[in-house]
């Protein structure tokens, strides 16, 4: 697949970039600033972007272009340090500076293959300290603004293109018009699609496992749910999916997904564990400790599924797993877009089960996964489900997890969630969730007076969870919430909403 290769200089919208581009249904993918041009060729890179950085160029051990980057002909789009490093790289001057800018600016005399003809006032995200004070012979300026004199600039005949701010983030709101054009100039082709995705994965997967069977653990969520669709296309009825309920999910959800995966065609093998993980919860109240817990529950449960599983219809040699693009990035040293990676013993499965790890979707992105769901027809209320942590309601139940409580948390987790989705909200916020407090407190119902739990409602507003803030739900909606869990929730007498960002807050309580 010809792709476009981001080089990481370490800012942190560096995954942000490829995740834009594959918008843009081109391929692309992260490497370190000391990547060969024989690593480039091997991607079939069409283009390279150069992340921005929170380095000077002029500081001690700044990283540099890739050796032989610019004498390969392949066309650059280079965003603030990357920009100045080409700048220098060339012959021009980086002007250092002491301040940060920092925040909005208008660009200005807007010019060139990239920024050229763009329509209306372009407001472009700025965060540099240094900047480009003379640009390199061949290259023209084709924007500015009040503060830079260099806010971009090109030279169009080696197809080098350099911004002095980001247009991956939308704070740029025509951003994603300047990688489109950056595209265009290098000539890539958009062939990075769903279909594309699954047929790619289909035919690896088929090639790798041959006619052995795969086994799957499908915890109910989006991530599992939609390998075991991929995988069913795939290998059919090679696969071996085991859905471990756990009893943590939110209320009817799992029923939800063993319908719809039937539904789909998926011969699943569906193990009620509800009980051994209330059993492995019971008198934990330390948080770590439930996740904890809960992890060993599903190792064991797992586990002893497929050892019944083998005993009955022969031994099984693959293990698939939902690693995704974003995890991968994360454990260093681990690029590669092989699906098959020869692992053993994986996620803690003891000794005698020993599988060979696929991981299909570790080139993708979660929101790719979502898309993938979409066109194997996976029902649009389950695909686009906000993020739920493994160890599911047991996190949010603070306290200790008892079956009763867990029932009080799922209903009103139910109704919060299900007004959201009434009211229109549940696109608007990245992630909901109600949490049981261990705090009961005095109230009073009709004539008599009430002591029962408090619920905290949280909702948030995110790009990827890492940072977050609280959503501004209108309080009319935040009004029939609260009448609602109170009127049809016996055991909950005050509710009351999370206003804290993240940081300082997390997302989960626990
Ligand atoms: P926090 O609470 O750290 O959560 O702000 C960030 C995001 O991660 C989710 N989360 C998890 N997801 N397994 C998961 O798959 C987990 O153990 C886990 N813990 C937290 C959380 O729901 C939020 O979206």
């Amino acid at each position: 697949m010809p792709s476009v290769v981001v080089i990481d200089y370490g800012s942190q919208y560096t995954r942000l970039i490829t995740r834009r581009l594959r918008e843009l249904h081109v391929y692309s993918v992260i490497e370190p600033p000391n990547v060969s041009m024989q690593r480039l060729h091997e991607h079939d890179a069409r283009a390279v972007v150069l992340s921005g950085g929170p380095q000077s160029v002029y500081a001690d051990g700044a990283p540099p272009l890739p050796d032989g980057l610019l004498d390969s002909g392949l066309p650059i789009l280079a965003i603030c340090y990357g920009m100045q490093l080409v700048a220098r790289a060339l012959g021009g001057e980086v002007a250092p500076s002491t301040v940060r800018e920092y925040g909005k600016a208008v660009l200005r005399h807007t010019d060139g293959d990239l920024l050229g003809g763009i329509e209306g006032e372009f407001v472009a995200w700025m965060s540099h300290g240094d900047s480009v004070a003379r640009v390199p012979a061949g290259f023209a300026v084709t924007a500015e603004t009040s503060d830079t004199p260099v806010a971009a600039m090109e030279d169009a005949e080696r197809r080098i293109y350099g911004l002095q701010f980001h247009p991956e983030v939308r704070h740029t709101p025509k951003g994603l018009a300047v990688l489109e054009r950056f595209l265009d100039a290098a000539r890539v082709e958009r062939g990075w699609t769903s279909e594309h995705i699954i047929d790619e994965a289909v035919s690896d997967v088929r090639d790798g496992v041959g006619d052995e069977r795969v086994l799957l653990g499908i915890s109910g969520g989006v991530d599992s749910s939609t390998l075991g669709l991929l995988l069913h296309r795939a290998i059919g009825t090679q696969l071996v999916a085991v859905f471990v309920d756990t009893g943590l999910l939110r209320l009817g959800e799992a029923d939800e997904v063993e319908r719809a995966l039937r539904g789909l065609g998926l011969d699943l093998v569906v193990v009620d564990a509800s009980e051994r993980f209330l059993e492995a919860l019971v008198g934990i109240v330390d948080p770590e400790l439930k996740r904890k817990a809960i992890g060993k529950t599903f190792i064991d449960v797992f586990g002893d599924e497929a050892r019944r599983v083998q005993d009955a219809r022969g031994d099984i040699r693959f293990l698939a797993q939902g690693t995704l693009y974003p995890d991968v990035i994360e454990s260093a040293g681990s690029h590669g877009s092989a699906v098959i990676k020869s692992h053993h013993n994986v996620g803690g499965l003891p000794d005698d089960l020993a599988f060979t790890l696929i991981e299909p979707f570790r080139n993708l992105f979660k929101d790719e996964v979502r898309e993938v769901a979409d066109a194997l027809g996976m029902p649009s209320h389950l695909r686009d489900r906000h993020p739920f942590p493994g160890p599911g309601l047991a996190i949010r139940c603070l306290g200790e997890v008892t079956p009763e409580r867990l029932r009080v948390l799922q209903q009103v987790d139910d109704v919060f969630v299900s007004a959201l989705r009434e009211f229109g909200l549940y696109g608007e916020t990245w992630q909901a969730l109600a949490v049981l407090t261990p705090l009961r407190s005095v109230g009073v119902m009709g004539d008599g007076r009430t002591y029962a739990n408090t619920v905290a409602l949280r909702a948030v507003t995110s790009v990827d969870g890492m940072t977050a803030d609280w959503a501004r739900l209108p309080h009319e909606f935040l009004a029939t919430v609260s009448n609602r869990i109170v009127n049809s929730v016996p055991e909950v007498n005050r509710v009351v909403y999370d206003i804290t960002s993240k940081p300082p807050g997390t997302i989960e309580w626990e």
